[in-house]
């Protein structure tokens, strides 16, 4: 459906052909089947405009006399599709959940910072690790604060670490997140990670106000002591160290100005040199040896921090010959176990040291060809007549030896 949007939307902007320049990458845009020029550009998914249009997605951004207006979506370009309907307001209700800055969509309801932590042990320490200091592999949520600057104010964290050695504050609660109201929808809706939705509205609010109090917030000058309860009226007073450190503000006329600008200055906002998934070029130098962009970072580095919470095996790993596992047990594993393996069927059960002990009185070779002709309730080879007398010797000497 997508493709198909985006696809009428090239259709309907091939008349604009000549002015609109796609840029995809360095300079190869000839793919996308609108008109390119050669610039030497190389701003990897940033279309620029020439003219009337630009085309983002599914997405066409008027221009009124040389400047952005709002994001629209092109309403025309939808007609005659004809598919779906509009969402009902109940269904928009049900989907509109979250928790704005301002309170909007907050519930009733308090709890107190002992009562969260009572809960938080009981119900997030396990992977979130005590206080929320992290350590076992899950977010920390708490601990950032300890780093300061030299005039005792937190630092924080606004942009992506990129690359390694970076020293940048821990991401936690209190470095990273720029509103409170966000911790109570997250938790709310996505935690305890195994049994969501699982908490009350007051118990949300007594684990956000435990979590806020590991982050050593102040809320209107006041600290979260254990007696302390929030409601949805102090969590909206509640301003992170990091409240401020999330650029662009897209909010307002100004909105898309402020987009172009965060992007524009890549080394601060998004971090060092241009992204990069294979055959990365060095554009850290001009033609003459100079500087003038940090080198070209790969993407792999934004991806090594990832650690997968739960392991989902959709297959069996391939079956690894590590040499540990003997020829012998192999076909022991497959031909004999059956009955060798335990002490019910009447035959003497690998590992039984005094039965094998027994049978190799008799001594390897006459073992050998009573495992091969059958005794008693042995039937030849073990019924598997594939196997060749050796490997029966090897077997057996396998078992012999598991049993000493
Ligand atoms: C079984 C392990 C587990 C338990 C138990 C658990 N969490 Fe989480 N939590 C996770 C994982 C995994 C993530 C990351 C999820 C993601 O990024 O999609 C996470 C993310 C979070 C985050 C966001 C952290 C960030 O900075 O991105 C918060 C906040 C959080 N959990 C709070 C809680 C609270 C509160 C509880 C107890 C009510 C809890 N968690 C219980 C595994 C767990
Ligand atoms: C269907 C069950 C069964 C299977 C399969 C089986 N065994 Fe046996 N095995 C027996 C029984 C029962 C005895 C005890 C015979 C007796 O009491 O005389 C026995 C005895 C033996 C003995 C001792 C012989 C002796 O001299 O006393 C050896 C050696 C042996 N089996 C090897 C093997 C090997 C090697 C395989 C696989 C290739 C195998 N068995 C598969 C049932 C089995």
């Amino acid at each position: 459906m997508f493709k198909l949007d985006r696809k009428s939307i090239l259709i309907g902007t091939s008349a604009f052909a000549a002015s609109v320049v796609l840029l995809s990458g360095c300079g190869d845009s000839t793919s996308t089947g609108v008109a390119s020029n050669t610039s030497k550009s190389c701003e990897i998914g940033v279309y620029k405009i020439i003219d009337k249009h630009a085309i983002d997605g599914g997405v066409i951004y008027a221009r009124q006399n040389g400047v952005y207006t709002d994001y629209r979506y092109n309403q025309q370009s939808m007609k005659g599709l004809n598919y779906g309907r509009p969402a009902t307001a109940n269904e928009i209700k049900a989907w509109n959940v979250d928790a704005l800055p301002d309170g909007t969509g907050l519930p009733k309801g308090q709890g107190s910072v002992e009562e969260g932590d009572e809960l938080f042990e009981a119900q997030c320490a396990s992977c979130h690790g005590d206080f929320g200091g992290g350590g076992k592999g899950y977010p920390q949520l708490t601990g950032g604060n300890q780093d300061k600057d030299e005039n005792g104010i937190v630092k924080v964290l606004k942009n992506q670490r990129l690359l390694p050695g970076m020293a940048a504050p821990k991401r936690t609660v209190g470095t990273y997140w720029p509103k409170a109201t966000t911790l109570f929808t997250y938790i709310r809706d996505a935690m305890p990670y195994a049994h969501p939705k699982s908490l009350t509205d007051d118990q949300v609010y007594a684990i956000t106000a435990y979590i806020l109090s590991q982050n050593e917030i102040k809320i209107d000058g006041v600290e979260m002591d254990d007696e302390y309860v929030l409601n949805a009226k102090k969590l909206t007073q509640v301003v992170l160290p990091n409240n401020n450190g999330f650029y662009p503000d897209i909010d307002g006329a100004k909105g898309p100005a402020n987009v172009k600008a965060f992007f524009a200055d890549r080394a601060k906002n998004i971090g060092m040199g241009t992204r990069c998934m294979h055959d990365c070029k060095d554009i850290s130098k001009d033609g003459h040896g100079k500087m003038v962009a940090p080198s070209v970072f790969k993407i792999k580095y934004e991806m090594s921090d990832v650690v997968p919470p739960y392991a989902y095996a959709r297959d069996l790993p391939p079956e690894v010959d590590t040499g540990l596992v003997s020829k012998g047990e192999k076909m022991y594993n497959t031909s004999c176990k059956l009955c060798h393996g335990t002490d019910t069927m009447g035959a003497p059960m690998v590992g039984d040291k005094e039965a094998w002990a027994s049978v190799m009185q008799k001594g390897l070779h006459e073992v050998v060809h009573n495992a091969i002709a059958g005794t008693g309730g042995m039937p030849p080879k073990g019924g598997n007549a594939d196997l060749s007398d050796a490997d029966i010797k090897t077997i057996v000497e396998f078992m012999a030896n598991s049993s000493k």
